[in-house]
C-alpha cells in the first residue's frame, strides 16, 4: 500500500474549473485518522443527519470499503448500483445521481462497494491519481455538504479524499495511545498542503468515546487540548452504547434514540460545526454573502430546533 505522506505528485497541480455566476460548492469535509475503530464511521453518519436535521442538504460519500456508513444508514447491499467505486474511476460520474435517499430527510448517500478494496492497486496507474474524487466533487451539487466518510489507512484512497476536500474532522479516541500515530497524520496533511490541496485545513480535532469515569480519558482529553489548542471541539462524544447498538437497525443513533447521550453530543457537534464554518465564511473574503448569510440563517434554525444551552458558545 502506498503511504500518503510519500506521495509526490504524478501529474500537475489541477486547476479546478471556474464557477458560473450563482454556482456555488458544497462544503467538502474528510472524516479522517488512520487508525481503526476511533468513531469516524459513527462520527460521519451522526454528523451528517445532525446537520441534515437542521436543514442542510448533505451527502455522505463512504470511500470504506467495508461499507459500515452505508449499512448503519440502512443501504442494502443488494440495491447499490453505482458506488463510490465508480465516482473514482469512471470520469464525469455525476455525484448527485449516484447518491441514494436515506430514511433521513435531506440526507443522501453515496455507498461503497467490496471494490473499492481494489481500489488502491487500480490508483496506482491511473491518470491524475491523486486528483479523481476531486474532479466527481468540486462540481456545482444539490448540497450544503458533502461528508467522505475515510478508511482506517493513509492510502491514495484516503489521499484522494484529503485532496478533494476543504477540511479535515478528526476524531481521537480517549485512550491511552490516543495521540499514536497523530504526527504522521499531519505530517500527511501538510504534504497534502504543499503540493496537492494548499486550502486543506483541520475542521477540529473530536474526542470520542469519553468516559468520565475513567481517569485515563480525562487525562488523555487534557493532552490533545494542550497538542491540537483551540482545534478541539469543545464538545466531546461520551461513550455510549446506544451509539454501537444504532447501525445494526440500519439507523443513526439521533433518529434510533434522540434522547440518548451519544445522540445529544452530535447534535451539539453540529451546532459547534456550524458555528465554526460562520467563522471560516466570515474570515474568507472569497465567501460569496449569500453563503454567509445562509450558514447563519441556519444557525438561528439550530438554536431553534435544539434546546438554547446545548447551542451557547
Ligand atoms: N462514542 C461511542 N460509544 C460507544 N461505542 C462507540 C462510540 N463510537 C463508536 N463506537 C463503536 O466503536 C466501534 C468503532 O467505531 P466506528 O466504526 O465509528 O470507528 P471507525 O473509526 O469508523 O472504525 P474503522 O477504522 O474500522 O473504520 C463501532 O462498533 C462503534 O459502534
Ligand atoms: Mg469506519
Amino acid at each position: 500500500m502506498i503511504d500518503a505522506s510519500q506521495v509526490t505528485p504524478s501529474t500537475p497541480r489541477r486547476i479546478d474549473p471556474p464557477l458560473k455566476k450563482g454556482e456555488k460548492l458544497p462544503r467538502l469535509l474528510a472524516i479522517a485518522n488512520q487508525k481503526g475503530g476511533v468513531g469516524k464511521t459513527t462520527t460521519a453518519v451522526n454528523m451528517a443527519t445532525a446537520l441534515a436535521a437542521v436543514g442542510k442538504k448533505v451527502m455522505l460519500l463512504d470511500l470504506d470499503p467495508q461499507g459500515n456508513a452505508s449499512t448503519g444508514l440502512g443501504v442494502k447491499r443488494s440495491e447499490i448500483r453505482k458506488s463510490a467505486y465508480d465516482l473514482l474511476f469512471e470520469d464525469g460520474l455525476n455525484p448527485a445521481e449516484l447518491s441514494v435517499p436515506t430514511k433521513v430527510p435531506g440526507l443522501y448517500v453515496v455507498p461503497s462497494s467490496m471494490h473499492l478494496a481494489g481500489a488502491e492497486i487500480e490508483l496506482v496507474t491511473a491518470k491524475r491519481r491523486e486528483y479523481r474524487l476531486r474532479e466527481a466533487l468540486r462540481r456545482p451539487l444539490p448540497f450544503d455538504y458533502v461528508i467522505i466518510d475515510c478508511p482506517p489507512s493513509l492510502s491514495l484512497v484516503t489521499l484522494n479524499a484529503l485532496v478533494a476536500v476543504d477540511a479535515i474532522v478528526v476524531p481521537l479516541q480517549c485512550e491511552f495511545y490516543a495521540l499514536e500515530g497523530l504526527s504522521h497524520l499531519v505530517k500527511t496533511i501538510e504534504r497534502v498542503k504543499q503540493h496537492f490541496n494548499p486550502k486543506l485545513d483541520i475542521h477540529g480535532v473530536l474526542l470520542t468515546m469519553y468516559d468520565p469515569r475513567n481517569r485515563l480519558s480525562g487525562a488523555v482529553a487534557d493532552d490533545v487540548r494542550e497538542f491540537f489548542g483551540e482545534k478541539v471541539y469543545t464538545t466531546v462524544i461520551p461513550r455510549n452504547v446506544k451509539l454501537s447498538e444504532a447501525p445494526s437497525y440500519g439507523l443513526p443513533a439521533i433518529v434510533y434514540d434522540m434522547k440518548c447521550p451519544g445522540a445529544q453530543a452530535y447534535i451539539r457537534l453540529a451546532g459547534e460545526i456550524i458555528r465554526r464554518e460562520k467563522k471560516i465564511m466570515n474570515m474568507s473574503s472569497l465567501t460569496a454573502p449569500e453563503t454567509a448569510a445562509e450558514v447563519q440563517n441556519n444557525s438561528k434554525l439550530i438554536e431553534h430546533k435544539i434546546e438554547p444551552k446545548e447551542v451557547s458558545a
